[in-house]
C-alpha cells in the first residue's frame, strides 16, 4: 500500500476481538464508523476518508492504521490527537491500547517548523559546535524555596563552575515568592557576571508553562529582557502550546522541554502513549531539548531508550533534530553510564547532584563539568578523580547511589 497520501499510526491492541479485527474497529471508530451501521454519507465519500488497517504482527500484538491526510485540518494539533489518540483508548471491548509510534509523509511534515536549533545550533550558542562532549546542566533546586536573589546566587555558582545549561525546575512559574521578571533579571546579570568571568556562554531556561495566552506572553516579555532559552512542560501545556512558541517569531531562543505528567501516559503496559511519540510529535512542533528518561537514576529506565535517541537525532524530514536531556536523579557519577547510553550528543543534568555537593553548587557544578570532560576524553571518572578533588568527593558521596527513601528524606 502506498502510504504517501496517509497518516499512519501504530498500537498495541488486545480486546475481544483478534487483533486485525481489533485494528479495524480502531480504525473505524477514529474515522467514518461507529457502532452501527449508518448510511448517512454517499458510500464513495466515505471510503474515501476512512482509516485502513495496513498490517497486523501478532507476534508483538501490534497493528498499523492509516490515516487518510484529508481528515486532517492543516497544522491543528488538537485535532490531529483527536484522530490519532481518540475515542478508541475508551473502548470497552479493547483490554490493551497503546499508540507507539507515528509516521508522517513528508510534505505533511514539512509544514510544521521543527526545532529552530536543534542540537547543532545550541551548541553553536553555547560554543560547542567542534569540542562534541556532551553539555551538562542543571535544575535550581529546591524546586521552590528560593527568591530572585537566591535563584541567581545559585544560578551563577552553577555557571562559574563551568555548566552549558541551568533551568527552573518545572513547578516554579509566577509564584510570589519567585516572581517570573524579577528572577529572570536577577539570573540573567548573575550569568553577565560569571560570563565576564569565564568567557562561557550559559543558557537559563526559564520556565513559561502556563495557559497558552499568559505563555505567550510571558515567553515574549523574557526575550524582551534578554532570556536566552526558555522552557516550557509539552504535556501540561499542551502539543499546541509548543507549537504555539514556536510559530511566534519573536521567540527566537532555543525551547528547552520538560515531560512533566508523561508517566500516566508512558508508563503502563496496556494503555497509553508512548514517549516515542511524545518525542516525535516534540520534534515536529519545534521542541530544542527534551526530557528522555535515562540509563540510570531515580526514573523509570525506559527500554527503549534508542529508539526515543533515534527519533530525536536521526534525519526526520529534513527537521533539525533535538538534544535528548538525561535528568532525575543524575550525578557525576553517572556520566559513564550515561555517556554509553547517550554517546557525546545529550545533556546531563543534574539538580540535587550538583546543588548536594559536600561543598555546595560551586564544587557539585565544577564536579558535573569534570565527570562530562573525562567521559568525552575516554577518560575513567575514577582516574579523573585523582587530579580532581569536586569530582571525587562527588564519587565518594554518590558513586554508589541506590535512590533509597532514605535518600529522598535526607
Ligand atoms: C527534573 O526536572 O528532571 C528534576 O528536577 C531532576 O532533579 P534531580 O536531578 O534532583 O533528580
Ligand atoms: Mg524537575
Amino acid at each position: 500500500m502506498d502510504l504517501d497520501g496517509f497518516v499512519v499510526g501504530t498500537y498495541e491492541l488486545a480486546g475481544e476481538f483478534p487483533l486485525k479485527d481489533a485494528a479495524r474497529v480502531l480504525a473505524a471508530e477514529q474515522t467514518t464508523g461507529t457502532w452501527t451501521e449508518v448510511r448517512t454519507a454517499p458510500k464513495s465519500f466515505e471510503e474515501r476518508l476512512a482509516g485502513r488497517v495496513v498490517d497486523v504482527d501478532s507476534k508483538s500484538g501490534t497493528a498499523r492504521v492509516a490515516f487518510p491526510l484529508e481528515i486532517f485540518e492543516p497544522e491543528n494539533i488538537p485535532g490531529l490527537l483527536s484522530i490519532l489518540a481518540g475515542n478508541f483508548f475508551g473502548l470497552g471491548s479493547l483490554t490493551r491500547a497503546r499508540w507507539v509510534d507515528v509516521e508522517f509523509p513528508r510534505a505533511f511534515a514539512k509544514r510544521f517548523k521543527g526545532p529552530r536549533f536543534g542540537i547543532e545550533g545550541v551548541r553553536k550558542l553555547v560554543g560547542t559546535a567542534t569540542d562534541r562532549r556532551p553539555h551538562c546542566g542543571t535544575i535550581v533546586k529546591p524546586k521552590v524555596g528560593l527568591d530572585p536573589r537566591g535563584t541567581a546566587r545559585v544560578a551563577k555558582e552553577a555557571a562559574l563552575g563551568g555548566l552549558d545549561f541551568i533551568k527552573d525546575d518545572e513547578t516554579l512559574t509566577d509564584q510570589s515568592f519567585c516572581p517570573f521578571e524579577d528572577r529572570l533579571r536577577h539570573v540573567m546579570d548573575a550569568l553577565a557576571e560569571a560570563k565576564s568571568e569565564t568567557g562561557q556562554t550559559t543558557l537559563y531556561a526559564v520556565n513559561v508553562t502556563a495557559d497558552q495566552r499568559t505563555m505567550l506572553e510571558r515567553a515574549e516579555r523574557a526575550i524582551e529582557m534578554g532570556a536566552n532559552c526558555i522552557m516550557m512542560d509539552v504535556l501540561t501545556a499542551g502539543f499546541h502550546g509548543l507549537q504555539a512558541l514556536r510559530d511566534d517569531a519573536s521567540v527566537k531562543v532555543p525551547i528547552h522541554v520538560h515531560r512533566a505528567m508523561h508517566g500516566a501516559m508512558t508508563r503502563s503496559k496496556d494503555f497509553g502513549i508512548s514517549m516515542g511519540v511524545i518525542c516525535k510529535l516534540t520534534r515536529l512542533l519545534g521542541g530544542d531539548q527534551l526530557h528522555t528518561g535515562s540509563a540510570s537514576g531515580k526514573m523509570e529506565r525506559p527500554a527503549d531508550l534508542p529508539v526515543l535517541l533515534g527519533a530525536l537525532r536521526d534525519p526526520w524530514h529534513g527537521l533539525n533534530s533535538i538534544f535528548p536531556v538525561s535528568s532525575g536523579g543524575m550525578h557525576p557519577a553517572s556520566a559513564e553510564r550515561e555517556h554509553a547510553a547517550f554517546g557525546d550528543d545529550f545533556v546531563l543534568q543534574a539538580g540535587g547532584g550538583v546543588h548536594g555537593h559536600p561543598d555546595g553548587t560551586l564544587a557539585g557544578a565544577r564536579a558535573l563539568r569534570q565527570a562530562v570532560d573525562a567521559v568525552a576524553k575516554g577518560v575513567p571518572l575514577a582516574k579523573h578523580a585523582k587530579k580532581h578533588a569536586e569530582l571525587q568527593k562527588a564519587l565518594d558521596k554518590w558513586g554508589h547511589e541506590t535512590y533509597s527513601y532514605e535518600s529522598f528524606k535526607s
